[in-house]
């Protein structure tokens, strides 16, 4: 538990969807107390009312759009909150090469409202949700945080020019803290099986969609490519368990109270942070045949597969150096491959229609 003077109000934006969730459980358990602000565009009141029952307490939610001024300066003006984090956005790849707009009004202009309040109301401490696409195709492997950025995509794009946002308010005002989370691959669900990942549709991403092939609502899983460069030709990534990531954003916020506020007495020295760029990975690389393996050895089920074309944009190999993590906010990552395989797995066949429908 958090000592007294560090027990905080944080606002959580996107607080229903996939990470926010989970991290909301995380906060909870450190001590932390916070609101979540969600417009719910791809999220649920249901996982609202489960986080709730996990943690054995009614949360605070309110509707919203993180565009909407007038409804966050009614969140700002009711509440003192020492801190935001920002997971509210939209994140499919494919879709923002079709809607740019859409992703950069969402994602950057109401990352810029956001901002703009937390100004106005005097909340300089943010940890926002960036992600290993700003690197793009990366030049050497592990990706430290020092690696060139570069985005081939608007979703990428809008990612990448928060973080610009970010480093000229820094400069600006050196009284602004502001940590961005660089996510590698989020995989996993919560261990009660209560909570995880509910995409919409057809999934995009491997997980999701490997598992609802195990669960049956899929007939095969089609891998992108067998030609890489990489241990068995199929894509390299670094899977992170989400509850992993979910206590990355609990120690970015520790990090927050440490360095910004007194030791009580009044007498210790605030030190600006600035802006802070950190990955969140586990510093191992897994490859889309060895996820399958796994998954199948877990959850006793038989993945069909077949190999396609490689998919437009991918990349052959992604994981991260985790150092500066470690050093920095003293996490690394705890749960393996066979832990992310299954919860996942627990989620989706207690859940095989997402939260829309319990069996
Ligand atoms: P998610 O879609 O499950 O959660 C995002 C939440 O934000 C949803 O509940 C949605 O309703 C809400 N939201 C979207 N636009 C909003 C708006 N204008 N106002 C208020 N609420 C809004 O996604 P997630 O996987 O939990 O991702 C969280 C964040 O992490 C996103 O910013 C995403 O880009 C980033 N990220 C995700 C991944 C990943 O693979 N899941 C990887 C890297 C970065
Ligand atoms: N893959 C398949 N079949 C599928 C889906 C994916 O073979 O049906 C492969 C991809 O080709 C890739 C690997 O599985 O090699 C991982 O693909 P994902 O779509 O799960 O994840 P990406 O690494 O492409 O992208 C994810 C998020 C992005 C984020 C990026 C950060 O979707 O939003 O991680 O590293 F930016």
């Amino acid at each position: 538990m958090l000592e007294n003077f560090m027990k905080n109000k944080i606002l959580v934006t996107g607080g229903a969807g996939y990470i926010g969730t989970h991290t909301c459980i995380a906060l909870h358990e450190a001590g932390y107390d916070f609101v979540v602000y969600d417009n719910l565009f791809n999220s649920s009141r249901e996982a609202i009312n489960r986080v709730s029952t996990l943690i054995g307490q009614t949360i605070e939610f309110i509707e919203g759009d993180i565009r909407d001024a007038e409804s966050l300066k009614q969140v700002f003006a009711a509440h003192h909150f020492f801190g935001v984090i920002h997971f509210a956005g939209l994140k499919a790849v494919g879709e923002s090469v079709a809607k740019p707009l859409m992703y950069y009004n969402n994602n950057v202009s109401g990352t810029i409202t956001l901002l703009e309040m937390m100004s106005e109301y005097d909340v300089k401490n943010f940890v926002f949700s960036s992600s290993a696409t700003v690197y793009g195709d990366p030049e050497s492997l592990p990706i430290n945080e020092e690696s060139p950025r570069s985005c081939t995509n608007p979703y990428g794009q809008s990612k990448l020019t928060v973080e610009h946002i970010l480093e000229d308010l820094a400069v600006s005002d050196d009284r602004w803290n502001l940590i961005a989370l660089r996510y590698f691959n989020p995989v996993g669900a919560h261990s009660s099986g209560q909570i995880g990942e509910d995409p919409n549709d057809i999934p995009n991403n491997l997980m999701p969609y490997i598992s609802q092939v195990a669960v049956g609502k899929l007939d095969k899983l089609s891998i992108f490519g067998n030609d890489y460069p990489t241990v068995d030709g199929t894509g390299v990534r670094d899977f992170i368990h989400v509850t992993d990531l979910a206590k990355g954003h609990v120690t970015a916020l520790n990090y927050l109270n440490k360095q910004t506020r007194s030791n009580g007495s009044g007498t210790a020295k605030k030190n600006s942070v600035g802006f802070l760029p950190i990955n969140l990975g586990t510093g191992k690389g897994t490859s889309v045949l060895e996820l399958v393996s796994a998954f199948s050895e877990v959850s006793g089920q038989a993945i069909p597969y077949q190999f396609t074309d490689r998919r437009a944009g991918d990349i052959a190999s992604c994981y991260a150096s985790a150092d500066k993590a470690k050093m920095l906010l003293g996490w690394q990552a705890e749960l393996s491959i066979a832990d992310m395989c299954r919860d996942t797995w627990h989620w989706q066949s207690m859940n095989p229609n997402g939260y829309t429908k319990v069996i």
